[in-house]
């Protein structure tokens, strides 16, 4: 593993740990049903999902969850366009409301793949919510309905994000700061 300078934290364990439950607030008013299937985009989104839907049952909202592993192509931070679904879900959502959860809004490829995605199968009515926004990024146009924070054009780590799949363990968000050239894949979901 090379070494990767991330002492720079952006949001800090306490303000998640708050953001958290206002977003499922907001996601549970907004809500036109008692129950939500969620639907989470492997690999960065396992923490925050986790975190998420803990707080639903305080709003009375029912959910099941449900993941799917998709890949941007990318080469160091940067995706190239294309992307693929590695693996699908089993939830039966026809007919349901969907909430789908991913790390970083990006460029915007995998949330607008995954949303046509899950709308192809049925879904009454999708939804879409990110824990990171990053606007200036974007290529595809397309807006996260719930976004835990806005964040700077940085790379970011930490709270399920990774680079080359390490630090996704960190309990905050850093920025990372590169002591060398990005080598190949930094994104990878
Ligand atoms: P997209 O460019 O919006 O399709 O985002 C593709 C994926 O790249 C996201 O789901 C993340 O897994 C990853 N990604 C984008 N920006 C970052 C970042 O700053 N840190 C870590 N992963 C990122
Ligand atoms: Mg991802």
């Amino acid at each position: 593993m090379k070494p990767h300078h991330t002492e720079r934290i952006l949001f800090d364990e306490l303000s998640i740990r708050r953001r958290i439950p206002k977003l499922a607030e907001e996601i549970a008013v907004a809500s036109s049903s008692p129950t939500l299937d969620v639907i989470g985009i492997l690999r960065g989104s396992f923490i925050f999902l986790a975190d998420l839907v803990r707080e639903f049952h305080v709003h009375h909202v029912r959910t099941r969850v449900d993941f799917i592993v998709a890949e941007s192509y990318g080469v160091g931070t940067d995706s190239s366009g294309q992307v693929r679904l590695l693996r699908d879900f089993d939830l039966d959502v026809r007919g349901s409301e969907v909430l789908l959860v991913d790390d970083i809004l990006d460029t915007g490829r995998t949330l607008a793949f995954a949303r046509d995605h899950v709308r192809s199968r049925g879904a009454r009515r999708v939804r879409t919510c990110v824990l990171l926004d990053k606007p200036a990024r974007r290529v595809v146009p397309i807006d996260a309905d719930h976004v835990a924070f806005v964040c700077p054009n940085e790379f970011v780590v930490g709270y399920g994000l990774d680079y080359e799949h390490w630090y996704r363990d960190l309990p905050w968000i850093a920025a990372v700061t590169f002591t060398d050239a990005p080598t190949s894949s930094g994104a990878t979901g």
